[in-house]
């Protein structure tokens, strides 16, 4: 391949028209390495970089080769407590300027950052429909650990019968919500949101648990709605508690009308083990369709290892399509 000139600089992200003309180089390396899948959404992407979730401050690099955009990378560090580490949202070099030496120099120019405010580790997910794709391949190159395994699943719902008459275990009731959690359940959704931390903080022993409060939960869905993001929400409520017990969202970038994410599927411990998890995910999937008619394919990833829930996910049909692995470069 033909080496190519190039130079690194790190940009404001108020600089928009530059990202509109990065957001080219992400969309086609993204159609390259994932041919099946749809365009990456301009609105998610431009809207993770101009505002970013509640408390992250964002940094830009952009790589220029013969004064063409050719690589992107995108750092989000938490304001409170920097030095807990970093993470890559993106990076994401033009496939005809691969193998060059960009991705390297976006990531030094990062990592010379992030060492001079005293941070020492940088976080990212890669993905691939191979098992070892460009991006396992470049982080293995360029020292960084794997500490976990992922497969992405696809549902094709297309050729799915749409379920309705899914059965809510006796003693619950169902709330299912669009946009985001209403004003009024805020308070109760940042109270399980708070139990579903601790609870898997304790499963994990990595230390204190996230604590959530409506504001906080408010701020994360405004979010989303600002990086355009359409999401269904079912929650589940246990009648004699009067709590809500467990939720499923899912969410389809604003460009997307055939694509949607599954995102968390969870319940507390204490009401495992009667289907509520099949039902809050099926129950989100009709409430998801009835708006969004031409929905044919939802994507999830599973951590390897989880069985439990991969089992559930092929029961309803989808299929692993893709890999994903956690990877931590420190220094
Ligand atoms: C991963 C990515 C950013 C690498 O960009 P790049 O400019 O090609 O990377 P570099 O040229 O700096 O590669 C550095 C080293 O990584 C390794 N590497 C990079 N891509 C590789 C590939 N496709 N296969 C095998 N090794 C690879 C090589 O050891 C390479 O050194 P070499 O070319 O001298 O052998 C690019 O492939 C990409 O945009 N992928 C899609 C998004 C993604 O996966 N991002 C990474 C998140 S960590």
């Amino acid at each position: 391949m033909k080496k190519s000139l190039f130079t690194v600089e790190p940009i404001s992200v108020l600089e928009e028209t530059v990202l509109e003309e990065f957001h080219a180089v992400h969309r086609h390396a993204h159609g390259f390495d994932f041919p099946a899948d749809p365009p990456v959404c301009r609105a998610s992407f431009i809207g993770q970089i101009v505002r970013p979730r509640p408390g992250q401050r964002i940094s830009v690099w952009v790589a220029w080769g013969d004064g063409h955009p050719a690589g992107i990378c995108v750092v989000g560090l938490d304001d409170n407590n920097p030095l807990k580490g970093a993470d890559l949202v993106f990076l994401s070099v033009h496939p005809e300027m691969r193998r060059q030496g960009v991705g390297r120099t976006l990531l030094s120019a990062a990592r010379e950052y992030l060492g001079g405010m005293g941070v020492k580790k940088l976080t990212a997910f890669t993905s691939s429909s191979a098992e070892i794709g460009p991006g396992d391949a470049f982080a293995e190159a360029t020292g960084a650990e794997r500490v976990a395994r992922y497969r992405r699943l696809s549902l094709n719902i297309a050729d799915r019968p749409r379920k309705d008459g899914y059965e809510v275990p006796v003693g619950y009731r169902l709330a299912r919500w669009r946009g985001g959690v209403p004003a009024e359940s805020l308070a109760e959704f940042a109270a399980m949101s708070t139990r579903l931390a601790e609870d898997e903080a304790a499963g994990s022993g990595r230390g204190a648990a996230e604590t959530f409060d409506a504001e906080k939960v408010d701020g994360l869905y405004a979010v989303l709605r600002a990086w355009g993001l359409r999401t269904y929400i079912t929650a589940v409520r246990h009648m004699e508690s009067g709590l809500l017990v467990g939720y499923s969202a899912l969410g389809m970038a604003s460009s997307h009308d055939r694509d949607a994410s599954q995102w968390d599927t969870v319940v507390l411990p204490a009401h495992r083990g009667q289907g509520l998890g099949a039902v809050l995910k099926e129950a989100n999937l009709s409430w998801a369709r009835e708006h969004e008619p031409e929905l044919s394919r939802v994507t999830t990833w599973n951590a390897v290892g989880n069985d439990a829930m991969t089992a559930v996910n092929e029961s309803f049909g989808f299929r692993a399509d893709a890999w994903g692995s956690v990877r931590i470069w420190s220094w």
